[in-house]
């Protein structure tokens, strides 16, 4: 396991370019199983997360070539149906590949997956609508077989806006029989993002970003070349960065509409903030104020923003509630804050932070990939000197974090060893 050691008190400053979304570009990657040509994705980020994907596209019989910037996947070959354990158990969104090879092949096997510890993440809505659109499912010792003659269209109504459940849903009913329409859909920008790729492969997908999405059966898709929207909580994350080290930074990042509310919390907790053509300006405070936080599928305060923010405001004046509503375990990295001088009492869904003048480094562990980012953010400003182990967790999502903040004024490296 590698830690960040980081080196506190400094103000970031200058201009940093947010990376291509993690999480549009799982799915993604799952469906270009459905085209059976050639797909061209730009822009994929180069983290732990897309290349375990890759690997198990790899053992399905997909070609991958990566070069500069570009990753080609030619799934012509495509022969294994089935998901090795493995690969499967180490990240949750491995899931969504089993909607596309359902949508190919009809046929699909798999384990439960896995990914970090934030709470159950169980997988019934995905499953349930798998029965919905004519699947037969059978689940055995942790194994579960997804089986039908043909896929046929229906209208699925989530229990709950899942954004795996609504994607998985898309992406077996490309090539479905008839009219496949989802109702209380996840509307999250990265479904948007796989909605146009699919669509610019052929498919028929409308309503992508609204809470009712319809799928009309396609019968064939064609290659194309797709670039992936950026990724909002690694923008979130850096202008939180410049927050809470009262610094000021430009972010070459052309979707600002998709963190509206995490640009309104960080306005009221007194940054300045300006969007310009491709640009967003964030000017720190010298000291934050408080703000309260509930997370809320999207449009509302993304939950993987809460522990991001709830570093950011360990050192505002005045107390700050924050209420998780999505997942019920992410308050883990709350006890590795505390070590480094912050004040957090959490009860339940609710955590209550009380502003403290300092935070002084320490040694702490990443609980979660979020959770290890806001010890990050709270190891930028605390004085002295900040271990953060267990960085894996980090390095899953962030693409070269630490470059991007040494390249804005930090002092920070990764130490393999510790
Ligand atoms: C995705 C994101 C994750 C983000 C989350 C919520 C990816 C790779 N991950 O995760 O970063 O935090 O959306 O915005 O895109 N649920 C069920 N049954 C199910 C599915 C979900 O009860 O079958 C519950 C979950 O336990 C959770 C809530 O629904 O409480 C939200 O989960 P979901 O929207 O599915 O999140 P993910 O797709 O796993």
């Amino acid at each position: 396991m590698s830690s960040y050691i980081i080196e506190g008190g400094r103000k970031l400053e200058g201009e940093v370019t947010v990376s291509g979304s993690k999480n549009a570009s799982l799915p993604i990657i799952a469906a270009s199983i459905l085209n059976k040509g050639t797909t061209k994705l730009y822009d994929i980020p180069n983290i732990q997360d897309t290349r375990i994907t890759l690997e198990i596209l790899k053992y399905l019989g997909c070609k991958v070539k990566k070069s500069h910037g570009k990753i080609e996947i030619n799934s012509k070959n495509v022969t294994k149906k089935e998901i090795p354990e493995h690969l499967m158990s180490q990240m949750r969104s491995t899931v969504v590949l089993a909607g596309a090879i359902l949508g190919r092949f009809k046929e699909a096997r798999f384990s439960y997956p896995g990914g970090c510890d934030i709470g159950a993440r169980p997988i019934d809505l995905h499953l349930s609508a798998f029965k919905k659109l004519g699947i037969n499912i059978i689940e055995d010792s942790g194994f579960i077989t997804c089986k039908c003659d043909k896929i046929v269209g229906a209208n699925i109504d989530l229990d709950f806006p899942s954004v795996g459940a609504t994607e998985n849903i898309i992406l077996a009913s490309v090539y479905a029989e008839g009219v496949t329409t989802i109702t209380n859909a996840a509307m999250e920008p990265e479904i948007v993002d796989l909605a146009k790729c699919l669509n610019k492969m052929g498919a028929k997908i409308e309503g992508a970003g609204t809470n009712i999405i319809k799928i009309t059966g396609a019968n064939k898709l064609k290659d194309i070349n797709y670039t992936v929207m950026q990724d909002r909580i690694e923008a979130g994350t850096l202008l939180c960065a410049g927050a809470i080290t009262g610094g000021n930074i430009i972010l070459n990042y052309k979707t600002p509409e998709h963190i509206t509310p995490i640009l309104n919390k960080l306005e009221e907790s007194g940054c300045k903030i300006k969007i310009e053509k491709d640009k967003v300006y964030l000017q720190a405070p010298k000291k934050l104020k408080a703000v309260d936080i509930k997370t809320m599928p999207y449009p509302g305060f993304p939950t993987d923003m809460q522990s991001v923010f709830a570093s950011t405001l360990t050192l505002a004046k005045g107390t700050s509630m924050i209420i998780e509503n999505i997942f019920e375990n992410r308050y883990r990295y709350a006890a590795e804050l505390k070590k480094m001088g912050a004040k957090i009492t959490i009860e339940g869904k609710t955590a209550v932070i009380k502003g403290v003048r300092k935070l002084s480094g320490a040694k702490v562990k990443s609980t979660d990939l979020r959770g290890g980012a806001c010890l990050v953010l709270a190891g930028l400003v605390a004085r002295g000197t900040t271990t953060v182990t267990n960085i894996e967790y980090i390095l899953r999502g962030y693409e070269k974090l630490d470059e991007k903040l040494t390249n804005l004024g930090a002092k920070i490296y990764i130490d393999e060893e510790n």
